[in-house]
């Protein structure tokens, strides 16, 4: 891959300034866990396993300059409520005792995501159908984990496999990140994609040329309901209407098994501005009132299989998943 999500290096964490793809590619420097949440909230940052690689390396930040560590990790984990990678990472560079020992733990977060995108990678790449269209939504890649990706682990792993499949992308309203990252993240590595506004979805779904759709996931409940980007569950609908495997791809950090069901997970609720604004420029009557949920909740009874680094799980997914995280 030709960019990287963040990096940790000369005692700072650097980070790709998402909001500025794809017409720029400039990065921001944060050196404390007061910035680095700052960074996570505004979406410098984003995806789920790539904001608990950053939270990690911000609970770090604040231990190297003795900065109050209860509050740091308050402050990390309250930036975004709903991707459970962050709490999970934070607990585990928590559990480090001294500057340098959460330093390397959240080192090894990061090594242990890029290696996980690998291992969802090969065990997705062989439930792709060969030759057929495959749909995602949002940005599961590089961009949105340590590198490789979730979703698109598991595209490039069928393309590398030898696979011909044809890559279709939602555009992902409001804020675009089908559009503004996807197709530019996989341009990148040469690989031909078509967006779509996601309104489209559906009929190409009907339309017979898509064979699988691959999503990624911000916190998956312990009987396989998942949470990721808006708008995954209407396409989760629609590939159901129209037989199409649906599939989700994540790490067994993004697995919580201590929320029963969907309806626990907590969404997060963004700006009206995204809603009423395209860019700088207002498209909404002044004064409405917005809904912009920023994830959804697919039920399991939709999901043909949950794709992680330690294996597939299927329906049922509660004691699949628990031998999973368990393992
Ligand atoms: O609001 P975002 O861009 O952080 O939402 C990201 C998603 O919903 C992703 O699909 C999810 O985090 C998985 S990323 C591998």
């Amino acid at each position: 891959m030709s960019f990287r999500t963040l990096e940790f290096r000369d005692g700072a964490l650097t980070l790709l300034d998402q909001r500025k793809l794809p017409s720029a590619v400039e990065y921001i420097t944060v050196t404390s866990a007061r910035e680095t949440a700052q960074a996570i909230k505004d979406m410098v940052v984003r995806g789920a396993p790539a904001i608990g690689c950053t939270a990690a390396y911000g609970l770090a930040l604040a231990a190297l300059h003795g900065e109050d560590l209860a509050e740091a990790a308050d402050l990390l984990r309250r930036a975004r409520p709903t991707a459970v990678n962050l709490a999970w990472a934070l607990e585990r560079v928590g559990r480090a005792r001294g500057a340098e020992a959460m330093l390397a733990e959240a080192r090894a977060i990061e090594e242990e995501d890029l290696a996980s995108c690998k291992s969802i990678g090969r065990f997705g790449a062989a439930l792709v159908p060969d030759g057929a269209g495959i749909l995602t939504h949002c940005n599961a890649g590089g961009l949105a984990t340590a590198g490789y990706g979730t979703a698109l682990g598991v595209i490039r792993a069928a393309l590398e496999s030898g696979k011909k499949c044809t890559v279709f992308a939602d555009e992902t309203r409001p804020w675009l990140q089908g559009a503004r990252l996807t197709a530019w993240e996989l341009l990148q590595d040469g690989i031909p994609v078509t967006l779509l506004p996601d309104v489209a979805a559906a009929s190409l779904l009907a339309s017979g040329r898509i064979g699988c759709v691959v999503v990624g996931a911000d916190r998956i409940a312990r009987n396989g309901d998942t949470a990721n980007k808006i708008g995954t569950y209407p396409l989760a609908l629609a590939a159901h209407a129209a037989s199409v495997p649906f599939f989700v791809a994540a790490p067994t950090s993004t697995i919580d098994l201590g929320t029963l069901t969907g309806k626990d997970i907590p969404i997060e609720q963004r700006g009206a501005e995204e809603v009423t604004h395209l860019g700088k420029s207002r498209v909404a009557a002044e004064g409405v009132q917005v809904f912009n949920p920023a994830f959804d909740v697919t039920p399991a009874r939709y999901l043909a299989a949950i794709i992680t680094e330690r294996g597939i799980a299927r329906a049922p997914y509660a004691p699949g998943l628990a031998a999973l995280c368990h393992h």
